[in-house]
Order: C-alpha cells, then structure tokens, then sequence
C-alpha cells in the first residue's frame, strides 16, 4: 500500500463509537462501559489513530499508582489488520512516549501482551520495553491465558 498521512486525533462522544468497533476487532478481549466511560475522561491518553483520514487504530492508557509508583499502563494500543507496518502503532506508541517524557513524574510504562502475539512482542521491544513478567491465566475467556507483562522504564533527564 502507498503511504498515506497519519494523523492523531481525540476521542469524544461524537466519535466514541468508531473506538469501540475498532477494538471489537481488532483485540480478542471486549471492554466494558466504564472503559469507554473513563476514556472519554482520559484526554491524551486517549486518541483514535487516521490513516488519510479514516479511523483505523485507537490508543487508550491510565495512570496507575501502586506502591508510591506512577505508572502509565497501556489498556489498548491497536491498528486495523490491513492497516498494519505502516507506522500507525509507532505513531500511537511515540505520542504516549512524548506524553511520559514530558509529563517528567512516571516511573515506567508497562502493558500486558498474550503470550502468543509476536508481533505485539516484536513491536514493542522496538521501543526498548522488555518482558518483566509472565502472569498464568491472566485472561479469563482466551486461549492462550497467559500474558506477559512487557514494561519500559523512564530515565529522567
Ligand atoms: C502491535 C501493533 C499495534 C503494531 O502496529 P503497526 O501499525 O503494525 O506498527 P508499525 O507499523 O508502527 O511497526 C513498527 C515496527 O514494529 C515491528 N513490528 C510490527 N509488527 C510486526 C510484526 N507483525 N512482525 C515483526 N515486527 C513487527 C517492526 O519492526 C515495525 O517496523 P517495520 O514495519 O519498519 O519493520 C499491531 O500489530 C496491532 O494492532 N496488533 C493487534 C493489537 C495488539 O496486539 N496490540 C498490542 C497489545 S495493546
């Protein structure tokens, strides 16, 4: 495919319903009402993905506190299938990089990953994120369960 122009936009209630289609198919897991509730309260951490001005990829984080850490944990991060190696995903990905960096307070980020998606593996550690670990029957309703817990530390300038 030629490459087109990718642009990042917001989610709102106007085109929240674009988000929850893209991620019926595009993740094996299904988010409930308060997961789009809270993303439309998430602003950047929250984008739908253009690709020449169609919605083919979403991104959606939250910060998460656990033990005095701040974490930004990355619930959905996807792209269309025929959509995919045309940097649709680093575009999504670098937004919540510049996000963390300037934001200067984030400890790491980090996200889980079934342990068979390989391209997902292979994406990330890209991006230096590295498996730190591996949780059994993480998932309740796919197969494989297990999942990986893939994290990047923050180095602070
Ligand atoms: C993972 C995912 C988001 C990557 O999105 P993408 O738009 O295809 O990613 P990019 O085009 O920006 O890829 C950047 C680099 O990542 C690596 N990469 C991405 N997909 C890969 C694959 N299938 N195999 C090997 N490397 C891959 C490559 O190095 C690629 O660069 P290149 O195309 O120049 O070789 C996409 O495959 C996807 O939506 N998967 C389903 C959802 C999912 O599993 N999300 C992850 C958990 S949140």
């Amino acid at each position: 495919m030629k490459r087109g122009c990718i642009d990042l936009g917001g989610v709102t209630p106007h085109n929240i319903k674009q988000l929850k289609l893209l991620n019926q198919v595009v993740f094996p897991v299904s988010y409930n009402d308060k997961f789009y509730k809270d993303v439309l309260e998430a602003g950047e951490l929250a984008k739908l993905a253009y690709y020449n001005d169609v919605v083919v990829g979403g991104v959606c984080c939250r910060i998460d506190v656990t033990e005095g850490q701040r974490r930004l944990y990355i619930m959905t991060l996807g792209c269309l299938a025929p959509y995919r190696r045309l940097g649709i995903g680093t575009k999504m990905l670098e937004h919540v990089l510049k996000y963390v960096e300037e934001d200067d307070n984030f400890h790491c980020i980090f996200l889980h990953v079934q342990v068979s998606n390989e391209s997902a593996l292979d994406f990330y550690r890209n991006f230096g994120f590295e498996v730190v670990e591996t949780k059994q029957h993480y998932y309740k309703r796919i197969e494989p369960a297990d999942a990986h817990v893939l994290q990047k530390t923050i180095s602070k300038s």
